[in-house]
């Protein structure tokens, strides 16, 4: 199973490359670790990825407006939200591979390991039992899985109370004691376990000293904060009311592997809704349903997601939970919604000596809001879209085996709605297409393609998520009629050239994907 998986990530990797989504950054200096550039198809599902998010967030929510923050910012921002002192990885080494982990991940990774145990003995029992099996007595009396089980529970209080306590040598014991090794060489040899802050510093100006130094900011979140009083008073809001926001953030990962999952730069769309005391916990049941259900609205596949409860809060929390989907690695993180208290407004309050409340006419009294984020990494989601629209179909006709590699991206995220293809290039073909293309790129991004034979041509625009290629034959010259191709049914039709922009526009415009979510 797992092998499968990492050729998928792999797979997607090469073809993301292949088909012009992402490249290493400076790949020609042999590519920088955990940045990417992306490419013209890959910038134009970002895009798309944005709008989805945006006019769902904003244009969708009468209570909603945007920003967009600098990325640098006063470094007492960074005290005051703690990242300077708290913004801390528990990184470990192996001594003999010179491997460095995150001591954390190190030991999740063994709970997922005995979980896995467990899913498997009961695989096992049902396989035996069959129809008659009941999992909840299985697991409460087969011996192994009390046994397997017994040692997850341990594990699992030792870590929770080690990562709330920041308590690094109870950490490295754990992973001493129960034996866990370097997932890529099998050695126990370790050191202790340091924190490792996560933000790049930089200077400002041309003298180097401490009063000089700013941070690339690890989250836009701050951002949105510290304008907290600019935005209501300027956009008139009252309480509850959010502030969106998309951009790019900076963290020094210590391990950063497994592609654009974990990435030095990166980009996130952020959400603070800002809300009376109290509150807090119906607008964070609010925002969990309403994220989960924008991302199931995709129709890559409900099963596909997860919600997983956080066992250590931020420092800044008093509830959290993520969003979980099932990359090829397996399930891991894709967003996080995260009830923030009144944390952040109130320490740049304590940091700025400036009063950042809200009068609520209701209770006639001022207060420092309490705070709702919303927070999702928009590389993941390209990720997450690559990997669960990325098909290898058998499309065999008459005895000729073929194979098409194709993306069924969700037609309005598709980077390229529709292509234009004159069947041949002469007798007047291509001026017609060319009249098509010009009459549909006023609406939809739509490609102009006249090399190769037809089947080629189809198989580059399947690769890159096309839902519509359109074909210029001779008959379009007698009756203005043309082929639409469907590129998930590969079903053909001949319709009229003025039906196409309403054909096109029923199946990718953005709207209907938005009204879904109502
Ligand atoms: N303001 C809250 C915050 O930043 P987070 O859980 O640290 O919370 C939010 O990050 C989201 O940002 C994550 O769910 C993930 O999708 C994305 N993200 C975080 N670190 C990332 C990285 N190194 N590379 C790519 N995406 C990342």
């Amino acid at each position: 199973m797992a092998n499968v998986q990492d050729d998928l990530l792999k797979k997607i990797i090469a073809h993301a490359k292949e088909y012009g989504f992402i490249f290493q950054s400076s790949e020609i200096y042999d590519g920088l670790s955990a940045v990417y550039d992306y490419g013209p198809n890959g910038v134009e599902l970002k895009n798309n990825i944005k709008e989805y998010w945006w006019k769902s967030m904003v244009y969708m929510h009468e209570n909603i407006v945007g920003l967009d923050a600098a990325i640098f910012m006063h470094p007492t921002v960074w005290k005051a939200s703690g990242h300077v002192d708290a913004f801390n990885d528990p990184l470990i080494d192996n001594k003999d591979s010179k491997k460095r982990y995150r001591a954390d991940q190190l030991i999740e990774d063994f709970m997922a390991k005995l979980n896995a145990k467990i899913e498997k003995e009961i695989a096992k029992g049902r396989k035996k039992f069959g129809e008659s099996f009941d999992e909840q007595k299985f697991r409460e009396t087969n011996p192994n899985v009390l046994r397997i089980q017994k040692k997850l529970d341990q594990v699992h209080s030792r870590y929770v109370q080690a990562m709330n306590n920041n308590d690094l040598k109870e950490l490295r014991q754990i992973i001493i004691d129960y034996g866990i090794a370097d997932p890529e060489t099998g050695s126990k040899n370790w050191t202790e376990v340091r924190q490792f802050n996560l933000m790049f510093e930089t200077q400002f100006g041309s003298v180097a000293d401490e009063a000089s130094k700013v941070y690339l900011r690890p989250e836009t979140a701050q951002g949105i904060f510290v304008n907290f009083l600019n935005v209501m008073k300027t956009a008139r809001m009252k309480v509850p009311f959010g502030i969106a926001q998309i951009g790019k953030a900076f963290r020094n990962e210590i391990v950063a592997r497994q592609f654009i999952f974990r990435m030095r730069e990166f980009e996130q769309m952020e959400m603070q809704f800002f809300v009376r005391p109290g509150t807090e916990m119906e607008w964070f049941e609010y925002w969990k349903n309403y994220r989960l259900k924008w991302h199931k609205n995709l129709g890559l596949g409900d099963e596909l997601y997860r919600i997983h409860e956080h066992d250590k809060l931020a420092h800044y929390a008093n509830a959290a939970v993520d969003i979980e989907f099932r990359f090829p690695m397996g399930f891991k993180e894709l967003e996080g919604i995260h009830s923030r208290t009144n944390y952040d407004l109130s320490r740049h309050e304590q940091f700025s000596g400036k009063k950042l409340q809200y009068f609520d006419p209701e209770l006639n009294k001022s207060y420092v809001p309490y705070v709702v984020e919303t927070s999702i990494g928009l590389d993941r989601t390209v990720l997450a879209i690559l990997s669960a629209s990325y098909m290898e179909e058998d499309v065999s006709d008459k005895g000729q085996t073929e194979k098409r590699v194709v993306l069924k991206i969700p037609p309005a995220l598709a980077p390229v709605k529709a292509a234009v293809f004159p069947l041949v290039r002469k007798d007047g073909l291509p001026e017609v297409a060319r009249k098509v293309f010009n009459m549909l790129r006023f609406k939809f991004n739509v490609a102009y393609e006249e090399k190769d034979s037809i089947g080629r041509r189809y198989r580059r625009q399947d690769a890159i998520g096309t839902p519509y290629c359109i074909t210029i034959d001779h008959q379009t010259l007698q009756d203005d009629t043309v082929t639409i191709r469907e590129r998930d049914s590969m079903e053909q039709i001949r319709v009229k050239i003025n039906q196409l922009p309403q054909i096109i526009e029923q199946r990718v415009n953005m709207s209907s994907l938005l009204e879904k979510l109502a």
